[in-house]
């Protein structure tokens, strides 16, 4: 059995200039497909919020729920890096990042997390580090600061520009092992993934990233309607899950389904013996 993709092995594939595939999974089925596809990298991601749980925002999210997905996903993958979300506010401190790290890493069973932030969360990201914790860093639109920043395309002048240098450069130094760069320009994103030595995941961030990420929802046309710019739909499941529900419905109301080929039988005198007695018998 082929073993499980490690921080060093990402680390290998930007030396040898090899783009790494990385795509949101928040369940056992998710990870099991996501890994015969091939797909090295897997993120319980905080998106689960919007997609599995209907929130509006990532923001309810607690330390408790992604452990359930981290322990999910993990019962369906063998061979991915799996990296989880620690949810808003879960890594305010120091110690408050210490302790929700712990847990994720021990009951979610995930072997890496993902913070969002820059220089700021650097003492936490060089904290979790030393202590053994594979970190991904963050930065662009990172959609647990929301309310602060928006969600519109990031970094688009000078000083903002520069700063996510800075920040990314930070992480590094820090000791994190990668960094998403979301919703950014993509001349940006090239300069950073130019700039440092571990790789930049990108979405929305151009074709100049190490590698990319995306939302399972996304990628696999769960939802109606229109998709943010940075994905794209590689299949149209939600419309093939409904047909086939629709199909399944119907055949129910008609009583075309279950036929024989879904049927257990009692022997013909297990059937006789019940019935003796029974008013409503044949
Ligand atoms: O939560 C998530 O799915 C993410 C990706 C969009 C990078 O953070």
């Amino acid at each position: 059995m082929a073993r499980r993709t490690t921080v060093a092995d990402v680390r290998k594939m930007k030396s040898e200039g090899r783009r790494i595939p990385m795509v949101t999974a928040y369940d056992y089925s998710s990870a099991l497909i996501a890994e015969r596809a091939g797909v090295p990298m897997i993120l319980v991601g905080d998106s689960l919020g919007m997609v599995v749980h209907g929130h509006e925002t990532t923001l309810p999210l607690r330390v408790e729920d992604m452990i359930l997905h981290a322990q999910m996903v993990m019962r369906g993958s063998q061979t991915a890096l799996v990296v989880v979300d620690l949810p808003f506010m879960s890594y305010a401190t120091e110690q408050d990042a210490v302790t929700s790290a712990r847990r994720v890493m021990q009951e979610g069973r995930g072997q890496a997390l993902k913070l969002e932030g820059g220089v700021e969360i650097a003492p936490i990201v060089r904290r979790l580090t030393e202590m053994g914790v594979p970190v991904m860093g963050h930065l662009g639109l990172t959609p647990q600061s929301q309310h602060q920043l928006g969600l519109r395309v990031q970094a688009r002048e000078v000083n903002a520009a520069r700063k996510l240098i800075d920040d990314a450069k930070a992480l590094e130094e820090a000791g994190a092992f990668a960094v998403v760069l979301e919703v950014i320009p993509a001349e940006l994103a090239a300069l950073v993934s130019r700039e440092l030595t571990i790789p930049t995941i990108g979405i929305g961030a151009g074709a100049g990233c190490d590698g990319q990420v995306q939302v399972w929802h996304d990628v696999l046309g769960l939802f109606e309607g229109k998709s943010p710019r940075h994905a794209y739909r590689f299949a149209e499941i939600g419309q093939q899950m409904e047909q086939a529900l629709r199909r399944y419905a119907e055949e129910v109301t008609l009583g075309q389904f279950p036929t024989e080929a879904q049927s257990a039988h009692l022997k013909p005198d297990i059937l006789t013996e019940l019935e003796k007695g029974l008013s409503k018998a044949k």
